[in-house]
């Protein structure tokens, strides 16, 4: 009888990943994935530590895991307790005091000892392994057990060594390394095999990247992408998250001359005042940002573009923050993500001077927030009568509709035969909200008959 696993993931697409990869470890230990606790043999937190309260919320999940695990003892049977993820890398040691019954703490970099570590906490011993190791991970990866299903997470690169004041990445997942390009395009093979169209190029810092290949030839992220543009088998290529002083003008031509690369950029800014870029030590100013958008704009007109804001960092002013207003007008973004500053135990911000009230982050966030809501509105309503082409990646909550993306990024509610999931198919939007649009099928020759449908060349 198969045993049952159960993960709970929180945090960035790269967390996401480890997850699809540790499911696949364990698979071969012969555990079955489960969408509830209820009754599993081996529970996992995959957690991250990127904003406040991080500790605290997987405190209260793993309250919630215990009554699991106890209810399991009182049949006789023993169920593992496990916290992953930056959490467990950053507080692994307070977990293990606080949580007795936690079997198992370990670190984004060690899941490839998973059945190792597995071994060792069923036979009682608690288990920590917070190390940065030699070997990676990455060079233990088992085949992928089941379909990643037509968009498909690729981790290329991961790490971070550039330090952003208020960041604990460089902490939780330790010093910036590249797979190599063999590596990556094995994997990229293996999962169109399985029907997967597009593949989101992952990593922390995903434009630095900088694989070495067996000639010992240096490749960026420009020419790995070109590489696996090249490959049978993916129709659309994405990456994130990229930082804009890794944006080197090949990766900006990229987006010119590699039609599978999908007209889509999340390029995080995080403030439009310079003085504060530079308190975050971000190295470059708002002008240089601007120019990299105003260069790429001219290698691809249409390009969408989307970024990260934190309001609120110490010593950031009211004219630090209509700066970032400012940015925000001058670019026009199709979408965004906003918080308000959390300063991360360990990192340089949380010692820094000129702290910020909450009640006046509350404020600016609101302020930012109407603005890009506005814009991410208006990019959506410009899409109206427009017919794109949709990957459909998701059933959507109602019977006979599908949920898919246009390659802006945009997210699509369609009326849909079931046939048409994991396939590209032209829909007509008809209607924009502030998050998404729905669209109709345009009803050609290919929708119509199944076999020749664009996506089945
Ligand atoms: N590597 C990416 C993003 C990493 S974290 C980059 O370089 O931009 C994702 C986002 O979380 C960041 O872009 C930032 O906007 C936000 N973030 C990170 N640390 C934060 C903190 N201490 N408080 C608030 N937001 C934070
Ligand atoms: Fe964090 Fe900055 Fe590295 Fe991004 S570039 S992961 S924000 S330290
Ligand atoms: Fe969070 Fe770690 Fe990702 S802190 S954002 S899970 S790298």
């Amino acid at each position: 009888m198969s045993k049952k696993l159960f993960i709970k993931t929180w945090g960035c697409q790269m967390n996401v990943y480890d997850s699809k990869k540790m499911a696949d470890i364990l698979a071969s230990l012969g555990y079955a994935s489960v969408e509830k606790p209820d009754d599993a043999d081996l529970m996992i937190l995959n957690t991250c530590h990127i904003r406040e309260k991080a500790t605290e919320k997987v405190f209260s999940d793993l309250g919630r895991l215990r009554e699991h695990k106890q209810a399991k003892a009182a049949k006789g049977q023993k169920a593992l307790i496990a916290v992953a993820g930056c959490v467990a890398q950053a507080e692994g040691d307070v977990i293990l005091q606080r949580a007795k019954y936690v079997d198992m703490v370990f670190g984004p970099q060690t899941y490839h000892l998973l059945p190792e570590m597995i071994l060792n906490a069923t036979g009682d011993r608690r288990v920590v392994n917070t190390d940065f190791p030699a070997e990676t991970k990455f060079d233990h990866l088992p085949e992928d057990s089941v379909s990643q299903g037509p968009s498909a997470f690729l981790s290329v690169q991961e790490g971070c060594d550039k330090f952003c004041t208020f960041c604990v990445v460089p902490y939780t997942r330790g010093a910036e390394f590249s797979r190599p390009p063999q590596q990556v395009l094995e994997e990229a093979k293996r999962i169109v095999d399985q029907g997967t169209k597009e593949i989101t190029l992952l990593g922390q810092n995903v434009n630095a990247y900088h694989g070495i290949d067996a000639a010992g030839a240096t490749w960026d992220l420009a020419r790995l992408i070109a590489a696996i543009a090249e490959l049978k088998g993916p129709e659309r290529i994405r990456y994130m998250t990229s930082h804009p002083r890794d944006m080197n003008d090949d990766l900006i031509a990229a987006h010119r001359d590699i039609a599978k690369l999908m007209p889509f950029l999340h390029l995080p800014v995080q403030s439009g005042s310079d003085r504060v870029l530079e308190l975050m030590n971000r190295k470059h100013t708002a002008a240089e940002y601007l120019e990299i958008i105003a260069k790429l704009k001219q290698a691809r007109p249409d390009l969408a573009l989307s970024s990260d804001f934190i309001v609120g960092f110490p010593g950031e002013t009211d004219a630090d923050h209509q700066a970032t207003l400012e940015l925000v007008r001058q670019v026009n973004f199709a979408s965004c993500y906003s918080f308000k500053y959390s300063p991360r135990p360990g990192t340089p911000g949380a010692v820094m001077g000129g702290v910020v009230p909450e009640d006046v982050k509350d404020v600016r966030l609101q302020e930012l927030q109407t603005i890009l809501f506005d814009q991410q509105r208006g990019y959506n309503q410009h899409s109206v009568g427009k017919i794109m082409p949709v990957l459909f990646d998701r059933k959507g909550q109602k019977a006979g509709q599908l949920l898919g993306k246009t390659p802006y990024m945009q997210s699509v509610y369609v009326d849909a035969p079931q046939r048409l999931f994991g396939k590209i198919v032209d829909v007509r939007i008809d209607k924009a909200t502030q998050n998404g649009t729905a669209g109709t099928i345009v009803t050609t020759e290919e929708t119509l008959n199944p076999s020749h449908e664009r996506t089945a060349a």
